[in-house]
C-alpha cells in the first residue's frame, strides 16, 4: 500500500478458538498490529450495534477509502472510492470479479438467476433476458403501473377519510411494487394492495430470510439437517416450496401455450393479454425450457425488483416530508402542471417531470439499495491509486472478498456538497473537486437522453444507484418509470404529512434499507391552493388572476 497504511478490522473467534465470537478490531500500520476487543453478538447487525453499512461508514471516516475487515476466518476488503469502484465494475471483466459470497447466500433462493449467476451462466442468461426489457415493453408497462397506481389511490382515498387516517406508506409502497412485479414478470396478480394472502406472506418471509442470511456471519442454514430442526429453516423450506409450486404452474401454463418467435417478432407483437417477461422468454426461439434457469431468472427478478423500488419510494417520501416543506410543494406543482387533469402520466409526462425524477434518484443517493456491492477476485489484481487516499496500488489477492460501499461513496463530502442533505436540486448543478485525483466530478450534461436519471457515467462512478459495468441492473429504467408513475399519481391527488419526527422513522437494513418503525403519514385530499391545470377551479383562478391584473 502506497502510504504503507492499510487498516485491518476484525470480528469473530481468534484463530484456533471456535467458541463465541469476539469482536476484534485490528489496525495494521507499517509492521505492527493493534488489537481492540469488544462486544459480541449473533449477526453482523448486532455486532455492529446497528446496520453494518453504518459501521463501514464509521471506519471509512476513521481509516479512509480502503481497509480490511475480518469476521473470524472471513475477511473483506472494503472500498469506498470511485476510481477503484470504476476499475472493478467497469474496467475489469465479470470473469475477473464474480459475486462470491453473495452467490453462496442467494443460491438457495435464486439458484443460477442473473444476480448470483457465475460468469459463464450469467453471460448466456443476460443475453437471453435483456431483450425482454425492450422499449415497446417498457412503454406498455406504464399502463400496468397506472392500473396498480389506481388501486393505491383508491385505497388511500378510503383510508384518508376513515377514522384511522394514519397510513404506513412504506407498507403501501411494498404492496404496490409487489403487485407490479408479479404482473410484469409472470402475469400473476398478488393483489396485495387490497388483501392479505398466504402467498404474499411467503414472499415476505423469504425476503426476510434472504436478508438475514446476508447479514449473518455464521452460515446457520448449512448446519447439518438445519432444514429439519431449525424453526426458521423449516418455515423457509415450506415458503420456498409454495413459491416454487406457483412458479412451476405459471411456467407450465406458459409453455403449453407457447408461440415460438424471433426476438424481433416478439418485440413487435401485441401483448395486451399477457405482457409478462415469462411470456416473452417462453416464446423466444432458442430459449431452453427444460432447464431450471428460467425459474431462477424469474425468481431473481421478483426479489430484485420489488423491495428495491419500494425503498426508493419510501425514502423519497421521507426526504420530502422531513425537509423544507417548499420542496414537496414544488414537486407537487410540477406534477400537477404536467399531468393536468389526467389521473396517470404517460412516458413523455415522466420525462417532463424532472424535479420528481431528481427527488427519486436523490433518495437512492442517500439510501442506496443495496448499500454495499459484493464481489470476489477470481485472479490476482492491482487496484489503481485511489482518488483521495493511497498513492500506490493495492494488491488484491485471488479469492479476496470485496465490499464496495455505495453508502459511503454516495455520502462522502469529497464527492457531494452538503453530502448528508436530501437535496434533489443538486442534480441540476455540476460538481468538481480538484482535490480528488482521477475523478472527473458530476456533470449533468453527460446524461444521455435515453436515461431517466443521473447515473454512474454522469458522476464518474461516485454514484452507483443501479451498480455499473456489465453486471449493472437490467431493471433500472423500469424501476424509474414505475416509481415516477406511482409517486406522481398519489402526489396529484393527496397531501402528505409525517406523523411524529423524522427520528421516529428509524432505519434498519438487510439487502435493502427499511425504516425501523414504518413511514407513518397523514394523507389528506390535496389542498386546492394549487389547482390542477385544465380543471374548473384552475380556469376560475386564471380568470380571477387575469381580471385582477387587467383591473390593476
Ligand atoms: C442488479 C439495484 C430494480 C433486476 C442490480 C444491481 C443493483 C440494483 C445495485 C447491481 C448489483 C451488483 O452489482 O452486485 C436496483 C435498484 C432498483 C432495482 C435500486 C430499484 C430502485 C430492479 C428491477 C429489476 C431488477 C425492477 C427487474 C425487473 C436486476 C437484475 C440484476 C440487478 C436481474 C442483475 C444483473 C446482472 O448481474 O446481470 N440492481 N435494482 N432490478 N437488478 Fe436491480
Amino acid at each position: 500500500v502506497g502510504k504503507n497504511t492499510l487498516t485491518w478490522l476484525g470480528f469473530g473467534p481468534n484463530l484456533g478458538m471456535a467458541a463465541v465470537p469476539d469482536a476484534v478490531i485490528q489496525k495494521y500500520e507499517g509492521s505492527f498490529f493493534t488489537f481492540i476487543k469488544g462486544a459480541l453478538g449473533g449477526d453482523l447487525q448486532t455486532l455492529a450495534g446497528g446496520p453494518l453499512f453504518l459501521l463501514l461508514a464509521k471506519y471509512y471516516t476513521d481509516h479512509g477509502p480502503i481497509f480490511n475487515l475480518s469476521f473470524g476466518p472471513k475477511s473483506f476488503l472494503v472500498i469506498s472510492d470511485p476510481v477503484m469502484a470504476r476499475h472493478i465494475l467497469r474496467d475489469s471483466s465479470p470473469e475477473q470479479y464474480c459475486k462470491g459470497m453473495l452467490a453462496e447466500i442467494l443460491e438457495p433462493i435464486m439458484g443460477d438467476g442473473l444476480i448470483p449467476a457465475d460468469p459463464k451462466i450469467w453471460k448466456v442468461r443476460r443475453r437471453a433476458v435483456v431483450p425482454g426489457f425492450h422499449k415497446k415493453w417498457l412503454n406498455s408497462m406504464i399502463g400496468l403501473f397506472g392500473d396498480c397506481g389506481d388501486r393505491l389511490v383508491d385505497d388511500l382515498e378510503k383510508r384518508s377519510t376513515s377514522d384511522k387516517p394514519v397510513i404506513d406508506m412504506e407498507e403501501r409502497f411494498c404492496s404496490v411494487t409487489l403487485d407490479i412485479i408479479g404482473k410484469a414478470v409472470f402475469n400473476y396478480d398478488f393483489g396485495s394492495v387490497t388483501k392479505e394472502s398466504p402467498i404474499v406472506k411467503a414472499v415476505y418471509r423469504v425476503l426476510r430470510e434472504a436478508e438475514h442470511r446476508s447479514s449473518s456471519f455464521i452460515p446457520y442454514w448449512n448446519l447439518p439437517y438445519a432444514e429439519k430442526w431449525m424453526v426458521g429453516q423449516v418455515e423457509f423450506r415450506k415458503d420456498m416450496g409454495m413459491l416454487d409450486d406457483i412458479l412451476a404452474k405459471l411456467i407450465n401454463r406458459a409453455v403449453e401455450t407457447r408461440q415460438e418467435a424471433t426476438v424481433e417478432e416478439l418485440e413487435e407483437r401485441e401483448t395486451s393479454d399477457d405482457p409478462s417477461l415469462l411470456r416473452f422468454l417462453v416464446d423466444m426461439r432458442g430459449e431452453d425450457l427444460t432447464s431450471k434457469v428460467l425459474r431462477d431468472d424469474l425468481m431473481t427478478m421478483l426479489i430484485a425488483g420489488h423491495e428495491t423500488t419500494a425503498a426508493m419510494l419510501t425514502w423519497t417520501m421521507f426526504g420530502l416530508v422531513s425537509n423544507d416543506p417548499g420542496m414537496m410543494k414544488e414537486i407537487q406543482a410540477e406534477v400537477r402542471t404536467v399531468m393536468g387533469n389526467k389521473s396517470r402520466p404517460d412516458y413523455d409526462d415522466v420525462v417532463a417531470m424532472k424535479k420528481l425524477r431528481y427527488a427519486l434518484i436523490e433518495a437512492l443517493r442517500l439510501y442506496p439499495e443495496p448499500p454495499v456491492l459484493i464481489r470476489r477476485a477470481r485472479q490476482e489484481d492491482t487496484l489503481p491509486p485511489g482518488g483521495t487516499g493511497l498513492s500506490g496500488g493495492v494488491k488484491v489477492l485471488r479469492g479476496t472478498d470485496i465490499f464496495i460501499s455505495t453508502w459511503n461513496l454516495h455520502r462522502a463530502p469529497e464527492y457531494w456538497e452538503n453530502a448528508d442533505k436530501y437535496d434533489p436540486t443538486r442534480w441540476e448543478r455540476p460538481f468538481k473537486n480538484p482535490g480528488v485525483k482521477g475523478w472527473n466530478g458530476y456533470d449533468p450534461e453527460k446524461q444521455s437522453s435515453q436515461s431517466l436519471y443521473p447515473n454512474e457515467i454522469t458522476s464518474d462512478y461516485a454514484f452507483l444507484p443501479f451498480g455499473a459495468g456489465k453486471r449493472k441492473c437490467i431493471g433500472d429504467q423500469f424501476a424509474m418509470l414505475e416509481a415516477s408513475v406511482t409517486l406522481s399519481m398519489i402526489m396529484n391527488k393527496f397531501d402528505f404529512t409525517l406523523v411524529g419526527t423524522p427520528e421516529d422513522v428509524g432505519m434498519k437494513t438487510g439487502a435493502t434499507i427499511h425504516t425501523m418503525n414504518g413511514l407513518n403519514m397523514m394523507v389528506s385530499p390535496r389542498s386546492e391552493t394549487n389547482p390542477i391545470p385544465g380543471t374548473n377551479e384552475w380556469w376560475t383562478k386564471q380568470h380571477l388572476m387575469r381580471g385582477l391584473s387587467s383591473t390593476g
